[in-house]
């Protein structure tokens, strides 16, 4: 993993239908979405040099789009051709993918239904999110809660909701943990600060119904292996008093993948034998290697 700035970088980006070197991927400063968020996006990843549910991404981040009201003017199966371009002519076979759109810059104010809309598909080498995955990680609870769905658009992946999520991550950090478990408005479990949560308790998979957060990529397809394996999913309100009575957890997304969880704010998990089983198991799939 490179340290260099992505501004200063090496390398091609492909930007509103042509690849640019990436040191000349600007946008203009008085860009509607710098301003007022409008702008949407996704997180992917290329195992190989193939994007793992690289059509699903494309068509979240069109709906993601539709929902914060604008179209994207390139389909999903054109952006699915563009990333792995982009991936092969970077020379990259393990990398993150990060496709994004965004209003332009014809008007600011709050009111912006002329702007142009642009998009960009950038990517770069990557690693696991955190490191030495089953000694686990340890999370605080965040000092903000996601969204009613009345509140905020959050089935989008739309940029202004990581607002709450970046300021969680911050606070975290600065308290010596990894993440923060984001509780919602009613103050049920919903999600870390970018990945879907797990629990385990007497062999069954419990996580939290995602009717105010993202219904994760990777959360559905760790659901379908669980259900593979003859694992019970239950799929509910999880309430923080719960929390004791689990005995495994761990976190789902394409950055994180399966990430065991071994503490949230004081209370101890033991990644063990279902939490090890899935991580293997999203493992092998994502790296096409269960065939
Ligand atoms: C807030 C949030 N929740 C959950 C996820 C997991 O989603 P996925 O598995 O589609 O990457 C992400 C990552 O995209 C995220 O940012």
């Amino acid at each position: 993993m490179t340290t260099q700035p992505f501004h200063d970088r090496d390398g091609w980006v492909w930007m509103d239908g042509e690849f640019v070197p990436q040191r000349d991927a600007k946008v203009h400063l008085l860009t509607h979405a710098l301003h007022y968020a409008s702008c949407v996006f996704e997180g992917e990843r290329a195992y190989g040099g193939v994007i793992y549910k690289s059509r699903e991404h494309s068509e979240r981040l069109h709906h993601s789009a539709r929902v914060l009201g604008f179209q994207i003017p390139y389909g999903p199966e054109e952006l699915d051709g563009i990333k792995h371009e982009l991936i092969r002519k970077m020379g990259f076979e393990d990398a993150y993918v990060r496709a994004v759109a965004w209003r332009g810059s014809e008007q600011l104010g709050v009111s912006a239904k002329s702007n142009t809309v642009h998009c960009a598909v950038a990517t770069w080498q990557w690693g696991d999110y955190f490191a030495d995955k089953m000694k686990g990680i340890r999370l605080m609870v965040a000092p903000w809660r996601r969204p009613a769905p009345d509140t905020a658009p959050c089935n989008s992946k739309a940029a202004g909701l990581y607002m709450i999520c970046t300021l969680s991550k911050h606070a975290a950090e600065d308290a010596g943990f990894n993440d923060a478990l984001m509780f919602d408005w009613r103050g049920q479990i919903a999600e870390a600060t970018g990945a879907n949560i797990f629990f385990v308790r007497d062999g069954a998979l419990h996580t939290p119904k995602p009717d105010c957060f993202l219904d994760g990529i990777t959360r559905r397809s760790v659901i379908a292996l669980a259900e593979k394996r003859g694992i019970e999913v239950i799929e509910r309100a999880i309430f923080p008093n719960e929390l004791a009575t689990f005995s495994e957890a761990f976190l789902t997304g394409t950055a994180a993948e399966v990430t065991p969880i071994r503490e949230i704010a004081g209370m101890a998990f033991k990644p063990a034998n279902i939490t090890e089983q899935l991580l293997h198991d999203y493992s092998a799939l994502a790296r096409r290697k269960n065939a």
